[in-house]
């Protein structure tokens, strides 16, 4: 049964495993196998956002709840990541740096029970193409609001300072799509 006490417990227990990185996608993998268990513990998502469950230097995890159709532009997170899905479906596309700023080189779509690791130097952007909440939980290998990243001017592709403004305004507007709904 997925707690998130004890899902605390289980990830810092992780972080003393050789392979950290893989003994975390195990842990994520078995807890969104079961979508239903993951939604009684977090409650049935309702609004776009972002709700932290734990946050240290070493280790940081979310509950992410993307509104719907909303996109969050090409950004880094220079830490190892694990994204599980327990509702609805996250559209990734990877990124690499090149002359121009960026390059497209791959595109992921997850649905709710799919996991994947994702490496400290990968750059991506988010999309939700549903019309309803897509719910996942994020595990990160830092602290992932004190760490300086960059982001991507989605038009432009030029790089600059990642700010939490704009993927705040993008969980405000997707709210305010979800509330004339
Ligand atoms: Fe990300």
């Amino acid at each position: 049964m997925f707690q998130k006490e004890r899902f605390i417990e289980d990830c810092r227990a992780a972080l003393k495993d050789p392979d950290t990185h893989a003994a975390i996608r195990e842990l994520v993998a078995r807890v969104v196998s079961d979508p239903a268990d993951v939604l009684r513990e977090l409650g049935e998502p309702e609004r776009a956002g972002v709700e932290t469950i734990y946050r240290a230097d070493d280790l940081t995890i979310l509950n992410l709840c993307w509104g719907p159709r909303m996109t969050i532009r090409p950004h880094d997170h220079r830490m190892w990541a694990v994204i599980g899905i327990y509702g609805g479906r996250e559209e990734n596309t990877f990124f690499r740096r090149n002359e121009q700023g960026l390059k497209q080189h791959g595109v992921k779509v997850m649905n709710a029970r799919d996991t994947a690791p994702l490496g400290a130097s990968i750059i991506h952007a988010v999309v939700n193409p549903l019309d309803q909440i897509t719910a996942a939980l994020h595990v990160y290998g830092g602290d992932f609001f004190a760490t300086p990243r960059s982001e991507w001017d989605p038009t432009t592709l030029e790089e600059r300072p990642y700010s939490v403004e704009h993927t705040m305004r993008a969980f405000e507007d997707s709210n305010k799509l979800l509330k004339s709904a």
